[in-house]
């Protein structure tokens, strides 16, 4: 059985398999998407908790100023755990 993340946002809650990326739900949830690639900094999301349970920052990200509380859409993946973004 696959393990499961929890993405809440707006007072949803949202199952992914962990280890996903946060794309393809940020999508669901109206983020708009440009590069893709981590440097036109449209698909940025705020990380209320649980941005532990994220991947590492990308060096796109970090070279554009974002942290662990302020991450790229596009460049994101869920480890396991809890994470409540706001879009
Ligand atoms: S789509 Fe350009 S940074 Fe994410």
């Amino acid at each position: 059985m696959k393990k499961l993340a929890t993405i809440i946002c707006e007072g949803k809650s949202y199952d992914v398999p962990d280890n996903s990326e946060l794309r393809s739900l940020c999508e669901d949830l109206d983020v708009a998407f440009g590069c893709s690639a981590g440097y036109c900094g449209i698909c940025q999301i705020e990380i209320l908790e649980g941005e532990e349970n994220l991947d590492e920052l990308t060096e796109a990200e970090t070279d554009l100023g974002m942290d662990r509380k302020t991450r790229f859409a596009c460049q994101c993946k869920v480890k396991s755990g809890t994470v409540h973004i706001r879009v």
